[in-house]
């Protein structure tokens, strides 16, 4: 089992395996980084996996692939497999933006995949284009339609920003809740990557416009998931991450691993570690004691408060994977 600093019991693993990505979000990366990271300082997924193996077998139950876009990366599905036969029964999950998902997923299911997070921010082409610059819905959709098929669980993550989707929230809901899918709302989060004055829809007033046309109740957060969940009259559930309220930080599992080895212990800081010496020399004991080191230094909570609307994250989100 490992547990941190502040006696938090930590099994939930991200592991972006590259910052690269096929969309240019307004909210997380609008423009093409200056220089992206070498492909030679990638961890290969060799590498990456030893990591993950010397994880799984510390305690960590649940792993995520994010990237930027994992499903540029080839052969993403064998890296699945790989982690997949290693330990059964792992929740093992993958966050895309839906873009290549119509011709991976059923080779991603057929490697063990269980879940899928898909951006879905607007179903109008044009706003959708507005959003991540470039014509995207159209093989959104059929990526989506496609994991479904196959039988993955997906889930849809939707950022609302005011002036661009924020009056989608009541569409892009039903659209989820009718073909059986879950939806997180969730915040936008302030970066110093991101377009300038995007204000997103605070998650007092995603709960405003839902309530307004269909009654629900809350019901909590479930375990150590970020996500506000109310449920509706006719038991469909609903989830609003809400990061400016840093309650889920009591009892966050998680840390990250970035595509080039940065072990990082909250989404927030700068402070990590890198692993990549350790797994290149295929030191197994050394990549042990860094995880431990860095559990060891995961800070108390986030700093996205909501009295301090300055504070931003240096961080960009498509090296830590959101
Ligand atoms: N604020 C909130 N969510 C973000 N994501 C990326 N950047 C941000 C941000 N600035 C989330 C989006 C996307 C996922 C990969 O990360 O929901 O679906
Ligand atoms: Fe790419 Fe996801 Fe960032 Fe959009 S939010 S630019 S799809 S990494």
């Amino acid at each position: 089992m490992l547990v941190d600093g502040f006696g938090r019991q930590v099994s939930y693993l991200r592991v972006s395996v590259t910052e690269r990505c096929n969309f240019r979000c307004q909210y997380c990366m609008p423009e093409k980084p200056f220089s992206w990271v070498p492909k030679e300082n990638l961890l290969s997924f060799e590498d990456l996996f030893l990591f993950i193996k010397v994880a799984i077998d510390e305690g960590i139950t649940k792993i995520r692939i994010t990237g930027g876009e994992p499903l540029l990366r080839t052969d993403l599905d064998n890296f699945i497999r790989m982690i997949n036969a290693h330990k059964s029964g792992l929740d093992l999950a993958l966050t895309t933006n839906g873009f290549l998902l119509k011709e991976a997923a059923l080779k991603l299911k057929n490697a063990g995949l269980k879940r899928v997070n898909v951006s879905l921010d607007s179903l109008k082409p044009e706003v959708a284009a507005r959003m991540a610059q470039k014509e995207v819905l159209e093989k959104v959709q059929a990526g989506i339609a496609e994991a479904l098929h196959v039988g993955l669980k997906v889930k849809i993550n939707m950022v609302p920003i005011k002036g661009i989707n924020a009056d989608e929230v009541l569409d892009v809901l039903e659209y989820a809740k009718e073909r059986g899918m879950s939806i997180r709302f969730i915040e936008y989060m302030e970066n110093k990557f991101a377009k300038e004055k995007l204000q997103g829809l605070s998650a007092t007033e995603v709960q405003e416009i839902i309530g307004a046309r269909y009654p629900f109740k809350a019901i909590g957060r479930q375990g150590a998931s970020p996500a506000h969940l109310f449920e509706m009259d006719d038991g469909y559930v609903f989830g609003i991450i809400d990061p400016h309220k840093h309650d889920f930080c009591e009892d966050c599992n998680r840390i990250r691993l970035t595509a080039e080895g940065m072990l990082i212990p909250c989404l927030y800081f700068d402070e990590a570690m890198s692993i990549k010496d350790a797994v290149q020399k295929g030191d197994v004991a050394g990549a042990a004691e860094i995880l431990k080191e860095v559990l060891r230094n995961k800070p108390e909570k986030n700093k996205w408060s909501e009295d301090e609307q300055n504070e931003t994250s240096n961080r960009a989100f498509y090296e830590t994977g959101g």
